[in-house]
């Protein structure tokens, strides 16, 4: 028998699996999700901008390429973010994709209360005016392509103006809640 995927709206809310006698409406216990999703290592990115000559930046796992024709590349932000006004305002962004000693930097851009762009963070202005973060192991440079909201967070999709790779350092990783480092196979 072939099954199909729900659309969105009604169907979708009784969920892929209504027939198998789930619940999707109700959802998953919230403890149980967050720990499955702990358990995805992530690569660690600092999205940045620049508002009215302010710079901004947050740190985030959820970046995602999207497309190659176009180059199109995507994050997700919490619509709680007090930074993501600021990004949405900005003509442009930039991802700081993390190289694995820059855990600090991530923490950093993850604090509040805090002059994220202040001493030790080093950077510096990039060649549209979004803040560049030194030392990273590339960076894209993205205008604004499609927003949309997508449960508590919005979907930002950026269109890759530049992208530069800067050496070859080794990811830095999120999983299970700390920060950690690739290690490959041997081949
Ligand atoms: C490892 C890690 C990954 C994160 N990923 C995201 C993310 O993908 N999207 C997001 O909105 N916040 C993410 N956050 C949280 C934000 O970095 C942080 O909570 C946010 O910047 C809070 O400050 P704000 O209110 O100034 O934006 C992440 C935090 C950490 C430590």
């Amino acid at each position: 028998m072939t099954r199909t995927l729900p659309g969105r709206g009604a169907d979708a809310a009784r969920g892929v699996d209504a027939g198998r006698g789930l619940d999707a409406a109700r959802g998953v216990d919230a403890g149980r999700f967050r720990e499955a999703l702990a358990v995805h290592a992530a690569g660690v990115v600092v999205i940045t901008a620049q508002n009215d000559g302010v710079p901004v930046g947050l740190t985030a796992t959820s970046f995602s390429s999207v497309s190659l024709a176009p180059p199109l590349v995507s994050f997700y932000v919490d619509r709680s973010s007090t930074t993501w006004p600021s990004l949405r305002g900005a003509g442009h962004f930039a991802v700081n994709v993390l190289a694995s000693d820059q855990s600090d930097v991530a923490a950093r851009f993850a604090r509040k209360g805090v002059d994220r762009f202040a001493e030790p963070t080093r950077w510096r202005p990039g060649p549209l005016g979004a803040p560049l973060l030194l030392d990273v192991s590339a960076h894209l440079i993205c205008l604004p392509y499609d927003t949309s909201d997508v449960g508590d967070h919005v979907l930002v999709v950026g269109l890759v103006a530049e992208a530069a790779v800067h050496g070859a350092s080794r990811p830095l990783l999120y999983h299970q809640g700390r920060f950690g480092r690739f290690l490959a196979h041997p081949s």
